[in-house]
């Protein structure tokens, strides 16, 4: 595995292999993310012509085991960095007597997929690596033309807090093999400046959702036309935020990710301006207004 591995991956690896995610740290976000495309599936009507999907940075593997209880005619193939990971998520199957997922250990950055997909879930996971083009682009590689692709990515403003945190702990120990040290840099810039007491178990899940965010090696994140332009780039068409708040003629819609929502009324002297609002001016809008901590992003091979 390490000579297929891109150098920067051992960084983000040694941080997984430790600490497994999610490992219960974000039940809110296994369900958001498996409802928003579960919704959009069957809104398009797309399951009869979903054969493959591939999971790539399936973590424990919670979102594709939910994915494949909900489609059980699919075949799934799961792929992440972390073996310890995988070994959860296989061990998680096989008591929940699921038989339609392959997972294996593989580096997004250097995947060569023979195989090619109807549908990609990438959640949480290309900003963790050294180059989002390049994990992109081998994943709409492995899309089948007009196959569908999700992204979830950082958004810059609502990221912004723990990406500050992030920095400080790299500035304090920014040797990444050097976990424990970082842990250690975590603990104090946490509890010192953002008035969070860590639990002193670190298998506890909020421990875990701590070191996924501050100690991890690295996270871009992004605002909501530089997120659309990465997806466009990398050759994708139809590309939406998918989990965007929507309009109506009285109200803004807002999900929150844990799965609230949220309707805002629009005072009558601004229902023309946010109508006549083109769709990147209403998106920039709505990412001002909720600051959102990531976009969920759907694109589409041509
Ligand atoms: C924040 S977790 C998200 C896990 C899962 N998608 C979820 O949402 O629950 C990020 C995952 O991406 C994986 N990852 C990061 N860089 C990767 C790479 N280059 N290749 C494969 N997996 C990678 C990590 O090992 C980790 O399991």
């Amino acid at each position: 595995m390490d000579k297929l591995m891109d150098p920067s991956s051992k960084e983000t690896r040694t941080l997984y292999e430790s600490f497994p995610f999610p490992s219960g740290a974000t039940p809110h976000l296994v369900s958001h993310w498996t409802n928003l495309l579960v919704d959009y599936i069957n809104e398009k009507k797309l399951a009869p012509r979903i054969k493959s999907f591939l999971d790539a940075g399936c973590g424990t593997g919670d979102i594709v085991i939910n994915f494949s209880k909900t489609f059980p005619k699919i075949e799934f193939q799961a792929l992440d960095l972390s073996s310890s990971s995988i070994m959860i998520a296989q061990a998680k199957m096989q008591h929940e007597k699921i038989n339609n997922i392959t997972f294996e250990v593989k580096d997004l950055l250097s995947l060569d997929s023979k195989e090619k997909f109807d549908c990609i879930t990438s959640l949480g996971v290309i900003h963790h690596t050294a180059s989002p083009q390049r994990c992109l682009k081998n994943l709409v590689t492995a899309l089948k033309p007009k196959g569908i692709i999700f992204i979830d990515l950082y958004g810059y403003y609502g990221y912004h807090h723990v990406d500050r945190g992030q920095k400080l702990v790299n500035i304090l120990e920014p040797d990444f093999e050097k976990l424990n040290c970082r842990l250690e840099a975590m603990n104090w810039i946490v509890s010192s400046f953002y008035g969070i007491q860590p639990p002193s178990d670190i298998h506890h899940p909020h421990y875990i959702a701590l070191v996924d965010g501050f100690v991890n090696p690295r996270a871009s994140s992004y605002k909501i036309i530089d997120a659309l332009k990465l997806l466009k780039e990398s050759g994708l068409v139809n590309v939406e935020w998918w989990d965007r708040p929507k309009i109506s003629n009285k109200n803004i819609t807002y999900l929150s990710a844990k799965g609230q929502s949220f309707d805002i009324p629009i005072p009558s002297q601004w229902a023309h301006c946010l109508r006549d609002l083109s769709t990147d001016e209403q998106y920039r809008f709505f990412e001002l207004c909720f600051t959102p901590f990531d976009f969920f992003l759907v694109g589409q091979k041509q």
